[in-house]
């Protein structure tokens, strides 16, 4: 080998750490597109006390995301005015890795949108962040903030069926606190998902009306969202997970099965290059000790 040693390992270091964060995001795609924002009229002074509440609060919940699928803070101030909260909460089903990933991403989309507003809510696929100074944490609220439907199926009425067995599936409070809710019935697949702050109920009431905007607001689409301000509920034939009934289903499927297929390869190759690296090591220091080969 012409590289040095120290050469070899920083080289391998770079390489393992390539590999890892490469594995560490299989379907970023999906889960960090933009879903909504939005921000508060009120804006503060940069450079305000204000400020940085903001930016340790968004820090706070940068570093929680690696921990919890949902959290909230509030850092303190002299008035209620001057106090702001916030939250987020990731989809149920993703890792604590993803999660802290979306957060992150959500956090730096959101200091771009909302640049010196006294708060803000942003809603990727995969998580939804949200800072304000108006009491808003374990309140219950049921605005519609985004609905949106696909084209219409017309009198297929196996779809529809289908489709409404998912929605009075996602719909069903059996009594237990169920805010992340995924149900699937044919290609018609469903998810729903509350905000951690509610209680049980207020998330059981939360969905039924999210539910019921649904059905009533999209008809017989092929496909809906329905966002309201602390739950969500969706519906999509042949996936929800990058929904919006756009096209690229398939495509987004494809990329991450390459992904997968790569980082899986990259991770063969990394461990065969580390066993190399060990070999030799053991080597020379085999050598070191008889003076070998010389
Ligand atoms: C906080 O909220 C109030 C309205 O409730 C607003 O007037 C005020 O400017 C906001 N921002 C700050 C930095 O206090
Ligand atoms: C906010 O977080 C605290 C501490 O983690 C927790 O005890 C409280 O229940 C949370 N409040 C809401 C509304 O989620």
């Amino acid at each position: 080998m012409s590289l040095t040693s120290h050469q070899t390992l920083v080289f391998l270091w770079v390489f393992l750490l390539a590999t890892v964060s490469f594995l560490a995001t299989p379907s970023a795609s999906a889960i960090n597109s933009f879903v909504f924002g939005g921000c508060s009229q009120q804006k503060y002074l940069p450079g305000s006390p204000y400020e940085s509440k903001v930016n340790s609060l968004l820090t706070s919940l940068v570093n929680s995301a690696m921990f919890t699928t949902y959290n909230n803070f509030t850092i303190p101030g002299s008035s209620s005015q001057d106090t702001v909260s916030g939250l987020f909460q990731c989809r149920g089903d993703l890792s604590n890795n993803d999660c802290a990933q979306c957060v992150a991403r959500s956090v730096s989309q959101l200091g771009n949108l909302c640049l010196n507003s006294c708060g803000g809510a942003l809603q990727l696929e995969g998580c939804f962040i949200k800072y304000d100074n108006t009491t808003f944490l374990g309140v219950e609220d049921k605005t519609v903030v985004i609905k949106k439907c696909g084209q219409s199926i017309g009198f297929d009425s196996d779809v529809l069926t289908r489709r409404d067995a998912v929605l009075g599936y996602l719909g069903t409070g059996d009594g237990t606190y169920r805010p992340y809710r995924v149900s699937g019935s044919g290609n018609v697949q469903g998810v729903a998902q509350c905000v951690g702050d509610l209680s049980p109920s207020e998330c059981q009431d939360c969905l039924s009306e999210a539910i019921a905007q649904l059905k009533s607001g999209c008809g017989p689409s092929a496909w809906g969202d329905m966002f309201l301000a602390k739950c969500y509920a969706r519906y999509s034939q042949g996936g929800y997970q990058s929904n919006g009934g756009h096209d690229d289903h398939d495509d987004d499927d494809n990329d991450d099965e390459l992904e997968k297929t790569l980082a899986i390869l990259i991770g063969v190759i990394a461990g065969v290059a580390l066993l190399v690296v060990f070999l030799s090591y053991f080597r020379k220091y085999l050598c070191e000790e008889e003076k070998c080969g010389k």
